[in-house]
């Protein structure tokens, strides 16, 4: 195999076959292919796309690079909800010890860290203080079945073939393509050994795959080839034309996070996680109305049963929870700046994917894979789309340890609202589920 030619195939528009798909990923795992190389490839992907078969054997090539869990309480209905990603996304956090709370799946969950402009689970984990991502396979069965959930980071025997991929789409530009993303997505998720699958598939300027036409074909791809490997996919289409709720960065997310988990917290939030959540237990016993599904979390959210399931995950995996119930013990950031609006008028777009990059500017995220993510960086929104602002108000609070970066950003952050003087209607936070 000459990856070379595998390269120029591609770049021809023509489709690879599945053997040839699968050496090229083995190779590359055994370094026999240079990183290069690969992100020749992936570009090749970006433009041309893969067919039906070719997604397949790209799947089978990156799920086969590891090892497979299986879950052996044959009562049990394991599920797992994976997002597209986006900038202030942090509903894995509340829906995974939601769903623990009901008691009616377990959520065995393996999350990424940032990707592009956009947050990673595992990063806002990681800023509890003592919070480990990085149990072996074994202790994460063993949590699941124990307590109803686990949350850890991908595994060198679990899909390693994402890890690396997905490391370098980060920094090649290759991550907005239907077919990478099916790949990586759902290698992860067949590995997991599950039944049910949720999709929150983002869309809008702050997404991925930004265009609505093509958030509904990644959505349908999604469940089509996960369908094929036996799990039970929902997808849901949500927006990401502006950041999800007010919070963006590590630790805000968590504490965010915690307002929702206590019956708080923004509408948008709460909405997203209570949608989202209700569709994995729906997937779970398809013959339960909705709206009971409904109303059991809601209950769950308002008498802190939620709340509690999170402090048992945290505790469990060696996170420090006096600082979840006292979030003042938690050092804030050293340089909080408050950015007013320079104008008055309605709000009638928010650049989500600038305000990403902004927030990884602040230390909330990586530039290169080796960089320190600063956990207590990043920012508040404190208006959203159609929103009504009189100049002065605070639109935007900024939370570094770099006192440059913050006051460098403070002369410019303002520029990625966009006002109207007209009234702008609020776009819903989910479109549909398919
Ligand atoms: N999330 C993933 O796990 N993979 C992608 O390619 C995009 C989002």
């Amino acid at each position: 195999m000459l990856a070379y030619t595998l390269i120029e195939k591609k770049q021809a528009g023509k489709a690879l076959d599945k053997a040839e798909i699968r050496d090229l990923v083995d190779a590359y795992m055994k370094k026999e292919i240079p990183d290069y190389q690969m992100s020749a490839f992936l570009m090749a992907v970006y433009f041309r796309g893969m067919n039906a078969d070719e997604i397949s054997a790209y799947i089978d090539a990156i799920l086969n690079s590891g090892r497979r869990i299986t879950f052996s309480d044959k009562d049990t209905y394991y599920a797992d909800k994976h997002s597209t990603g986006g900038v202030g996304d942090k509903v894995s956090l509340i829906l995974a010890p939601l769903a623990m709370a009901s008691g009616r799946v377990k959520v065995p969950m393996i999350s990424g860290r940032g990707l592009g402009h956009s947050g990673g689970t595992l990063d806002k984990l990681e800023s509890i203080p003592g919070f480990r991502t990085d149990l072996s396979l074994k202790a994460f069965k063993k949590q699941t079945d124990a307590i109803g959930c686990a949350l850890i980071g991908q595994t060198d025997d679990l899909c390693p073939a994402d890890k690396k991929l997905y490391a370098l789409r980060d920094v090649t530009a290759t991550v907005r393509s239907i077919p990478l993303i099916c790949g990586s997505i759902l290698s992860k998720k067949i590995a997991e050994g599950i039944h049910g699958l949720v999709l929150d598939v983002k869309t809008g300027n702050g997404a991925f795959i930004d265009q609505y036409k093509e958030s509904v074909e990644l959505a349908d791809k999604l469940k089509y080839f996960g369908e094929h490997y036996g799990l039970s996919v929902r997808p849901v289409i949500t927006d990401m034309s502006q950041p999800l709720g007010n919070k963006i960065g590590n630790w805000l997310e968590v504490e965010e996070s915690l307002d929702v988990l206590q019956g708080k917290g923004p509408e948008a939030v709460r909405e997203v996680s209570l949608a989202l959540t209700a569709q994995m237990l729906s997937l779970a016993d398809p013959d339960r109305p909705e709206k009971e599904i409904r109303k059991e979390l809601e209950a769950l959210l308002d008498n802190g049963k939620a709340y509690e399931a999170f402090l048992t995950i945290v505790e469990k995996q060696g996170g420090d929870i006096r600082c979840l119930q006292n979030r003042e013990r938690y050092t804030p950031a050293k340089h909080i700046i408050e950015i007013k609006a320079r104008r008055a008028g309605t709000i009638a777009a928010i650049d989500t994917y600038q305000l990403g990059l902004d927030a990884i500017t602040l230390g909330a995220g990586r530039r290169a894979m080796t960089d320190k993510i600063n956990p207590r960086a990043g920012m508040e929104l404190h208006r959203h789309i159609g929103d009504r602002v009189g100049r002065d108000d605070v639109l935007i609070t900024l939370y570094s340890d770099d006192k440059d970066a913050a006051e460098k950003l403070s002369g410019s952050i303002t520029q990625r609202f966009r006002f109207s003087e007209k009234p702008i209607s609020k776009p819903p936070y989910v479109y549909e589920k398919r």
